[in-house]
């Protein structure tokens, strides 16, 4: 795996078409954006783009529409908001290829970017087509890779138009790639790893790779519980994935043989039913009592992870501890996340629930770095090339 592409700075800029592959893959409801994150992450390479005097020519998909026009995901609202944020005229085309969205580029004054309707429209974009990216290609000089979110995708506007022109990272693409390097090639240690999350089966090669690279590795959520039962732990009836037993024991013996601690929870808030309104109650065994389900980790865990954490001095943290979004088993991932953001040492959290719990605690301006891509980060942790960076050698 390489974290590096070249650069914004090696690319001529004035008087071309750039063309961008943002993520602005936002969540709207009933047509507005809800979270305009993703818009505001991009504005870095757009402005420095404006200023060097190119046209930014911008590429995105929203949504899954599965290769067919579905009004509702069309990029207005999108064009909108980025309008508002950058100060500047934005042009919405109705097209992403072809004349028509030639001509709105051509026609587009100094100063403007022009945001091209849904990639994902077209059938050919997720499969990488290579007609389609030729034809999102001849729209531009040169391409920046700036959609993080979606740089784990080998569609044809993340990769597949990057390989047919003079390619470089944007400074978002670029932040996300230093921030994952500095946890993975040169971490400052000790280096805690914190996974969390309903199955185990999602996050098993992320767990895989950690183990070879971090001091301790937490492991929490649903997923804690797959591992004390393949330990013979009793765990009630908490989420389980039994075929995955073996793999977890062979975790375990690859953690004791390198020498990294793998910790689980010793404690749990559990309840007889899946349900938000079902009673809590604090397990202070490893055991789980028969009927019983485990939905968060308990006091004692909360306070031993939190201390590993507030002590290291690099930490990754991806997937909640517990239900966080029910209140009465949200309190081991509110305790992770106040130890992630209370360390002094360099902090990174990616992956959708833990950045959605950080920002529900107030505290994503407390850690390092927040990534904007879920699935991508997860696919760096686990130590896989991303084709949308590697497209852009
Ligand atoms: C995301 O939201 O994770 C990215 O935009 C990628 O979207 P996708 O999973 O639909 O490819």
């Amino acid at each position: 795996m390489r974290l590096d592409a070249p650069r914004l700075t090696d690319l001529e800029l004035a008087g071309r078409r750039v063309l961008v592959r943002v993520d602005f893959n936002v969540p709207l409801s009933g047509g507005s954006i809800t979270d305009d994150t993703r818009i505001r992450a991009a504005l870095p390479t757009l402005r420095e783009l404006l200023e060097a005097g190119a046209t930014p020519v911008l590429l995105t998909h929203l949504g899954r529409p599965k290769g067919a026009v579905v009004e509702e995901l069309r990029v207005d609202p999108v064009a909108a908001r980025l309008g508002e944020l950058l100060g500047s005229p934005v042009i919405k085309c109705d097209e992403s290829v072809g004349d028509v969205a030639a001509a709105a580029i051509a026609a587009a004054p100094t100063g403007a970017c022009v945001l091209m309707e849904n990639v994902r429209f077209h059938p050919g974009e997720t499969r990488g087509d290579a007609e389609l990216s030729a034809a999102f290609a001849a729209l531009g000089d040169s391409f920046v890779g700036d959609a993080f979110g979606a740089a784990h995708r080998d569609h044809s506007s993340v990769s597949g138009a990057a390989r047919l022109l003079p390619s470089a990272a944007g400074h978002l693409l670029e932040a996300e790639l230093g921030a994952f390097s500095r946890v993975l090639e040169e971490p400052e240690r000790p280096l805690v790893a914190i996974l969390g999350g309903a199955k185990v089966s999602d996050k098993l090669t992320v767990i895989e790779n950690l183990l070879e690279k971090v001091d301790a590795l937490i492991v929490g959520g649903g997923m804690a519980y797959t591992f004390l039962a393949a330990r013979g732990v009793e765990v009630g009836s908490s989420l389980l994935e039994e075929d995955k037993f073996d793999l977890v024991r062979s975790c375990e013996a690859r953690a004791a043989e390198v020498g990294t601690a793998l910790m689980l929870p010793t404690d749990h808030v559990v309840a007889s039913e899946f349900q938000e309104d079902a009673e809590a109650h604090v397990v202070e065994s490893e055991e789980i009592p028969a009927g019983m389900l485990a939905l968060d980790i308990g006091p004692a865990t909360r306070d031993r992870f939190a201390e590993l954490v507030r002590g290291a001095k690099t930490v990754v943290w991806n997937g909640p501890m517990g239900v966080f979004e029910w209140d009465a088993f949200s309190l081991g991932t509110r305790a992770v996340g106040e130890a992630v953001a209370a360390c002094e040492g360099y902090t990174v959290v990616g992956g959708g629930d833990s950045v959605a719990a950080l920002g529900k605690l107030g505290l994503r301006g407390a850690v390092s770095h927040v990534s904007t891509g879920g699935g991508a980060s997860l696919e760096l942790l686990e130590g896989k090339e991303l084709p949308g960076v590697s497209a852009l050698r």
